[in-house]
């Protein structure tokens, strides 16, 4: 339980703010994972009464509980502060943070989250130091939303600019995916699990996909999306940090040094080429409110990836997203090479796999090849599952849930490093820089037929199930 601290949202009327964080805090309060010692204040460029403010954060926390909503709304404040022109709004923050949190003994531990335009960023860390809302007698720690920087370059620049400010055991930059309960758990499968360590590498596994497929457009996200697309949006970091977590060796200990560590060490060795990369973007994109007529931004990529070391050597990784495409889901498959025929009279079998199935229906499943009853040597395709829910019941915490929690206990391991999203933008720069043709895809369709065929090329297919972890059918 975390208690005594100061809540500061930066940008607490934006969309993030309200569907994701505000639900996280009131969930936090719901499961008892917050004393009563806090307090949170949003701020925003907008002037709201103190009711006003818990009206509109009130009416987007989906099945509110009328006694954790008490407890946060006894402790939620509003402050206006124009990021735009941040001298007044900072100084006078300081005032009314200082009198918030002694009301509340929050003890002068204090966590900021910029969930604002990233090009505030910089500007605001400034003006937290320069009003010395940083200068407290307990911890002080900044929460960066995504994206963090858009390429290379500029996210070397910001981590410059805020470091002359913050230490970097301060600042945590978030990737939502670390905190999904499928993708914590990649650590102890792989560690804890004595079938799957000693086979985890080039000698057993076939290659490796990693998809986040959606079946929604952009929304009303245009002016935002068509300067990002779907690689910086989503492949720069949700995918890569998978990608690292499934390739990475097991660290010494799971702790945040020994983790960022083993990461790191991937990304260093990630191999990515726009020649390896099929773009699409879906048909009616530049129509889209907010997206420029004529627009190249891609709404879809697939991806082949190598990583130069011995571990995994000729092993692909293919990575996929996409934006309207005719499902939706987002796992790891993992398929292992083929096993020996010659005992079975060269009868050809299924290939194992495993899929860790981060959404929906959270839970891993693994194909064996089993007998057919009644027959000596037929072999059939069989399927060991785990369904998460009915293992632990349906209140595991969300993603945000998780995040805030460790950021409040201090503990960065979920969060990436400097070093780690330098090098992430380092290596989706090597396509975003080039600008492959972008192949235009049906809405509904599984993305544009090259990205089919570019995984057809080495003999594979994209694993497009959304498997019945329940039963296993
Ligand atoms: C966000 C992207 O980071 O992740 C969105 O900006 C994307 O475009 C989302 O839809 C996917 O997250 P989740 O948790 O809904 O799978």
């Amino acid at each position: 339980m975390q208690n005594n601290f100061s809540f500061i949202i930066l940008g607490a009327t934006g969309d993030l703010a309200q569907k994701k964080l505000f639900p996280a805090l009131h969930g936090l309060i719901r499961m008892n994972r917050t004393g009563n010692d806090f307090c949170i204040i949003g701020t925003g460029r907008k002037d709201f009464s103190r009711e006003e403010f818990a009206g509109l954060v009130k009416s987007n926390i989906p099945k509110l509980h009328e006694d954790s909503w008490k407890r946060l709304e006894e402790r939620l404040y509003y402050h206006a502060v124009d990021f735009g022109r941040p001298e007044n709004g900072f100084k006078s923050l300081q005032q009314y943070l200082s009198t918030t949190e002694k009301a509340h003994n929050a003890g002068e531990n204090r966590l900021f989250y910029l969930a604002t335009l990233p090009s505030h960023f910089k500007s605001i860390a400034y003006s937290l130091r320069k009003h010395g809302l940083t200068e407290t007698k307990g911890w002080c720690r900044l929460v960066f939303e995504k994206p963090f920087g858009s390429d290379e370059k500029t996210a070397r620049e910001l981590n410059r600019e805020i470091r002359k400010v913050f230490d970097e055991k301060q600042i945590y930059r978030i990737d939502h995916y670390l905190g999904k309960e499928l993708v914590q758990s990649i650590g102890i499968l792989r560690a804890g699990n004595r079938i799957f360590s000693p086979i985890w590498n080039s000698e057993n596994i076939d290659h490796v996909q990693i998809n986040l497929i959606e079946d929604f457009g952009i929304g009303n996200r245009g002016n935002f999306y068509d300067n990002q697309g779907a690689l910086r949006d989503v492949g720069q970091n949700h995918l890569l940090q998978l990608l690292c977590l499934i390739a990475m060796e097991i660290p010494a200990r799971f702790d945040e040094k020994c983790i960022r560590n083993e990461k790191v060490k991937v990304l260093r060795k990630v191999k990515l080429s726009a020649r390896d990369a099929v773009l699409g973007q879906y048909e009616g994109y530049s129509s889209e409110p907010g997206v420029g007529s004529g627009s190249k931004t891609e709404t879809f990529f697939a991806l082949k990836a190598t990583i130069g070391n011995k571990r995994w050597k000729g092993v692909p990784f293919y990575l996929r997203s996409g934006k309207n495409l005719g499902r939706k889901f987002a796992s790891i498959y993992i398929q292992f090479k083929e096993p020996n025929y010659t005992v079975f009279h060269n009868q050809r079998l299924n290939p194992n796999y495993l899929v860790i199935q981060i959404q929906p229906d959270d839970g891993m499943l693994v194909q064996l090849n089993g007998k057919v009853p009644g027959e000596k040597l037929k072999v059939m395709p069989v399927k060991m599952t785990f369904c998460h829910e009915c293992a632990f019941g349906p209140n595991t915490p969300q993603a945000y849930e998780t995040l805030l929690f460790e950021a409040l206990q201090g503990d960065q391991s979920a969060f990436v490093r400097s070093d780690e999203v330098e090098l992430s933008w380092k290596t989706i720069d090597k396509v975003t820089k080039k600008r492959p043709v972008l192949h235009p895809y049906a809405k509904g369709s599984m993305g544009p037929k090259e990205a089919d065929e570019m995984i057809a090329k080495d003999g594979r297919e994209w694993f497009n199930r959304i498997e019945n972890v329940v039963q296993g059918l």
